[in-house]
Formats: C-alpha cells, sequence, structure tokens
C-alpha cells in the first residue's frame, strides 16, 4: 500500500492539497471531474498570459504559434487512442457534444424508420437523450441491454437483442456511476457481425484503460478533456474516416468551410469540416499537456495505484455496518457508488462536506440505472491518481461520525 501512502503524483496537483473551512480536503469527486497537474495549469496561464491569438487564421507569428500548438495537440490524440489519421480526431466540446455530433449527423441521415438502437441500462443520460431526440423524430426504435445485480451487462441478453432492425449500438466503457468496465471490445465485435455500427463513451475510460480505436474497432469513440487531467469545454469525436468522410456537417460556420457563395457552399475537408467557428483554443492546448502528463506516468502506474485506491476504499466501506456498494462488477474502476441505510444520500453528502469530504451524490446523469437499482440517488466517491489513503480514511471517519448523529 505504499503507493496510496506516499502518493507521488499528488504533488502535481496543486488543488489536492488544501483547506477548505478549517478541514483538509479528500477530493473524491474525479468521475465529475479530475483535478489538474500544474503543467495544463501552466499551460493555459502562458496562453492567456503572453500567447493569445486564434487559429488557422493569422500568418502572424502569436497565431502561428497557437496553431502549431492547437494542432500537436491533435496528434497527441492521435498517438494516444491509436487513430489511423490525424483527420479522425475531431474537436468538440466534450462527450455530450460528440455524441450529438454523431446522432445528429449519421444517425438522422443514415438510419431508416423502423431501424432500431441498442443502449445499455446503465448509460448516462447523454448517450440515451441526444439518440432519443432523432429517434423520435424519425420512427427509429430503441432498445436496452439488461444488467445484473452486480452492475455487469448481460452479454447473451445482448446477444439476443442483435436481431437485423439493429443498426447502431451505443455503449459506455466505463460505467460513471458504477464503475463497471464493459466488455467494449467484444460488444463491438457482435454488433459488426450483425452488420450495426458502433459508438463508445469513453469520458470516464480515457484516464483509466487503454483506449485504442483499431484494436478496439469502433466506428465512433468519444471522450472529454477534463476528465483526463485537461481544461474543460474540450472533447474529442473519433470516427472511422468512410464515415466522417459521408457525414454532412453538424454545425455551419467559420473554419468548416471551403468556399461560400449565397447560392451553394462547399465544405472544407476533415476534421474542419465538424470543427465550426472559433474553437476553444486555451482548452486544446492544455489537452496537450494533459496527454504529455498522462503518458508520462503510463497506464501500468495508474492501474497500480487505482487498484490499490479502490481495495482499500471498498474495504473500509464495507465494514460501515448498513452500507450497502451498487455495482460490484468484476472489472472495476476506481469508483464506488454507495447508500448508508437510513439515511438520504443527499443528507450524507451534504454532512460530510463538512468534514473536508468531497462526493457526489445524486442520480449521476443516470436515471434509469437508478431505477433499476430501486434508488432516488447514491453517493459516489470516484478516486484518481492524486488520491491516498488519507483521503480514504477522511471519508471513512466522516461516514462512521455521521451514523452516530443519525442514532
Ligand atoms: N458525468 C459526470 C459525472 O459522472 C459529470 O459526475
Amino acid at each position: 500500500m505504499s503507493l496510496i501512502e506516499h502518493n507521488p503524483y499528488r504533488k502535481d496537483f496543486p488543488a489536492a492539497e488544501q483547506v477548505i473551512s478549517g478541514k483538509r480536503l479528500a477530493y473524491l469527486d474525479s468521475a465529475a471531474t479530475n483535478l489538474k497537474p500544474s503543467l495544463v495549469i501552466d499551460e493555459l496561464d502562458r496562453y492567456y498570459r503572453i500567447e493569445t491569438s486564434n487559429v488557422h487564421r493569422g500568418l502572424y507569428w502569436l497565431s502561428e504559434n497557437a496553431t502549431t500548438k492547437f494542432e500537436a495537440t491533435r496528434d497527441k490524440i492521435q498517438g494516444l487512442i491509436n487513430a489511423p489519421d490525424r483527420s479522425q480526431v475531431i474537436f468538440t466540446k466534450g462527450t455530450t457534444e460528440s455524441v450529438n455530433l454523431v446522432a445528429q449527423s449519421y444517425v438522422r441521415n443514415f438510419l431508416q424508420r423502423g431501424d432500431t438502437i441498442l443502449l445499455s441500462q446503465m448509460e448516462h443520460h447523454s448517450n440515451i437523450v441526444p439518440w432519443q431526440i432523432v429517434a423520435e423524430e424519425k420512427g427509429i426504435f430503441i432498445k436496452v441491454i439488461p444488467i445484473n445485480q452486480r452492475g455487469e451487462i448481460l452479454l447473451d441478453e445482448y446477444r439476443k437483442l442483435l436481431t437485423p432492425e439493429v443498426k447502431f449500438v451505443s455503449v459506455v466503457f466505463i460505467s460513471n456511476a458504477l464503475g463497471t468496465i464493459n466488455p467494449v471490445k467484444e460488444m463491438t465485435r457482435l454488433a459488426h457481425e450483425n452488420g450495426a455500427k458502433v459508438f463508445i463513451d469513453a469520458a470516464q475510460a480515457i484516464s483509466h484503460e487503454k483506449v485504442d480505436v483499431q484494436d478496439l474497432d469502433v466506428d465512433f469513440l468519444a471522450f472529454s478533456g477534463h476528465k483526463m487531467f485537461g481544461p474543460t469545454g474540450v472533447g474529442v469525436l473519433y470516427g472511422k474516416l468512410d464515415l466522417l468522410n459521408q457525414m454532412p456537417p453538424y454545425q455551419g460556420g467559420g473554419d468548416m468551410i471551403d468556399v461560400v457563395t449565397f447560392e451553394k457552399t462547399t465544405y472544407n475537408n476533415l476534421p474542419h469540416k465538424f470543427e465550426a467557428g472559433t474553437p476553444s483554443i486555451s482548452a486544446v492546448i492544455g489537452l496537450g499537456k494533459a496527454v504529455d502528463y498522462l503518458q508520462d506516468i503510463g497506464l501500468h502506474r495508474i492501474h497500480e495505484i487505482e487498484t490499490q485506491l479502490l481495495a482499500y476504499a471498498t474495504e473500509k466501506l464495507k465494514s460501515i455496518p448498513g452500507l450497502k456498494i451498487y455495482g460490484e462488477a468484476e472489472h472495476k474502476a476506481s469508483v464506488i457508488s454507495f447508500g448508508l441505510e437510513g439515511i438520504h444520500p443527499h443528507d450524507i453528502a451534504a454532512l460530510i462536506d463538512k468534514e473536508g469530504v468531497a462526493i457526489r451524490t445524486g442520480h449521476h446523469c443516470a436515471q434509469p440505472l437508478m431505477k433499476f437499482f430501486d434508488v432516488p440517488a447514491t453517493c459516489r466517491a470516484s478516486m484518481s491518481i492524486y488520491n491516498n489513503k488519507a483521503d480514504i480514511d477522511q471519508l471513512y471517519l466522516a461516514l462512521v461520525k455521521l451514523k452516530k448523529f443519525f442514532e
């Protein structure tokens, strides 16, 4: 347990070590957004303090510098996810916008009335609602892949659902609410055998698991910068080239055009066809530093720390009488959803906040999942590479104190 007793990465994150209202902070809400390392913060500072300028538009040094850094992030992301071509890396506002882009540009144009989309029971609202909006308009059906009480997808049921009408499958790689790591490679293979395209929501996975788009053979994949130690306001959509090339633009504006006349407009090549308007330049540049940071540490090391954190936290929380964990999948990331008998999750979060513990409570943007477990909400502690044993001890002691208060 030495890595989590003296976590060597904690010092890289200025926000990890702070006192709020007289209490040491235990930040356990990394699934919502993770803390940022100094090198990302410094890069944002440099952009705003010195290097501010727009990209793809200026023939002066500052603009060329910003463009070079902006496009370098695209190359880094290409390497990180092993995309065959850099033009398959499209910058969006985040995972949510990436889903909406594919729903509006691909599903709206390439699926027909009577086709079916499969989603799993554990999807985030952002991987449900965008498909629903198009499905309702076009007469497309949505069917749900069931899960078991441990929070695992039932693969046999999934196989049965894969009928010829299924043209699209969208599944989360790691559940934000439960931490379940889904067998997305196998699910993609099965969907392809059935002739369906596959979208993977990798928002939670990108900083925890190997995400190799060629190995997974996915058609589309999305993630957000702020869940991989980068800034908010930027995300990525990856897509297979033939699909992206066939798809019409999602939004019109500057940068996405080739020639504009009032009679007819032609569009720019990939990836710019899908990047209308001034992008979140600072966020993209900062994201490049986040990729450097992630790769310098390496997934092996991240797994090592997170496995220790998950094991220690699970053991501590399970020792509290009346505490129930939701989601105990065999393959699980460092996320623990839980409830305490007789105490509303909102009361738990509000009271342990007074002890310096930051967790998320609520439906975690996964209301159908809460319905499955028959609870209105859960508490969720989610851990990342800067957490240590003291953070978990603080959570444990706050929960024990809270229980006594309610007795
Ligand atoms: N999707 C984020 C979460 O799970 C916001 O908290």
